[in-house]
């Protein structure tokens, strides 16, 4: 910008400064309904109780509230013992969660952050709470699914996650209201070829997955494939039933990242053996 020189022109560029000033404070700390993905509604005392007994929140748990709004839900988690934060776009929420915090004694157990949730690092989260909007939860479940550690639970108030199927839905009356609340486990990601030895065998398992959903195929290296009778993902655990003629299976293990580590238990006939079972996904 050219440099001013005289008295006018002086007097215009500080009024020009002033005024760019001036926007980029406005814009800087006043939030419009506009700029919030979801506007303000509380989520009901006797619902947000619920939400953590589905969640079982105990102190070891670190919560994190996707829109946390007057604070309540990270308020009453901490009152559970848990530690963990709350995070609202909207200042104005984010001082009232802060002071309803200290008024509740637990403020040295959890924080308010004024951060946009699609802006953020939530991946510490042990649970994660959320009363949004189903296009936000629609936007929101790639980062979830993708970011956050297996095992980590994410319970939803109202509304669901379209084809990602909830783990557990409940309902809760409030005032003669029907509140909804969608529960699920962040599942591994078990999708792949697994491989394991047994017996002089080599088995290979390839495993499909949508979701929490799983399908398995089985083979010991021959071109038989195993029965499969059940298959199953909770978060880390893995679980298959599996027969070939009159050999039954059971394989359970924990998935940590290409690694499954448990036990298998083997029949035949009346005779039951329980091994050591590890596998390795190429
Ligand atoms: C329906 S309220 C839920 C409040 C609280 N979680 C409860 O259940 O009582 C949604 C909250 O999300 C906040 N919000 C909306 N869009 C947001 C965004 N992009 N990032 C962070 N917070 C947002 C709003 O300010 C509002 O406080």
């Amino acid at each position: 910008m050219k440099k001013p020189t005289s008295g006018k022109s002086l007097y215009h560029y500080s009024l020009v400064v002033s005024i760019l000033v001036g926007l980029t404070f406005i814009s800087a700390s006043h939030v419009t309904g506009q700029d919030l993905d979801v506007p303000y509604v509380p989520t009901p005392n006797n619902v947000v109780e619920r939400m953590l007994d589905l969640t079982d929140v105990k102190s070891s748990d670190y919560v994190i509230d996707l829109g946390s709004g007057d604070g309540r839900i990270v308020i009453a988690a901490a009152k559970r013992g848990a530690n963990g934060h709350g995070i609202d776009l909207d200042p104005e929420r984010i001082a009232e969660a802060r002071e309803n915090a200290r008024r509740e004694g637990v403020d040295d157990q959890i924080m308010f952050m004024e951060e946009d949730i699609f802006d953020t690092d939530f991946s510490e989260a042990s649970v994660i709470t959320m009363y949004l909007l189903p296009s936000v939860n629609k936007k929101l479940r790639p980062e979830l699914i993708n970011k956050l550690q297996p095992g980590t639970q994410v319970v939803s108030h109202s509304f669901d996650m379209g084809s990602w199927k909830a783990d557990k839905k409940v309902v809760v009356k409030n005032n003669g209201r029907s509140h909804d609340i969608y529960y699920w486990v962040i599942p591994a990601q078990t999708e792949g070829t697994w491989t394991w030895s047994y017996n002089g065998n080599n088995y290979n398992m390839t495993v499909n997955q949508r979701f929490q959903e799983i399908s398995v195929k089985l083979t010991d290296g021959s071109d038989t494939f195993f029965d499969i009778h059940k298959a199953e993902l909770k978060g880390k655990r893995l679980t298959v039933r599996a027969s070939s003629g009159d050999q039954n299976y059971i394989f359970s293990g924990r998935v940590e990242g290409d690694k499954v580590y448990g036990m298998m238990q083997h029949h035949n006939g009346q005779e039951k053996s329980f091994s050591k079972w590890s596998a390795t996904k190429d």
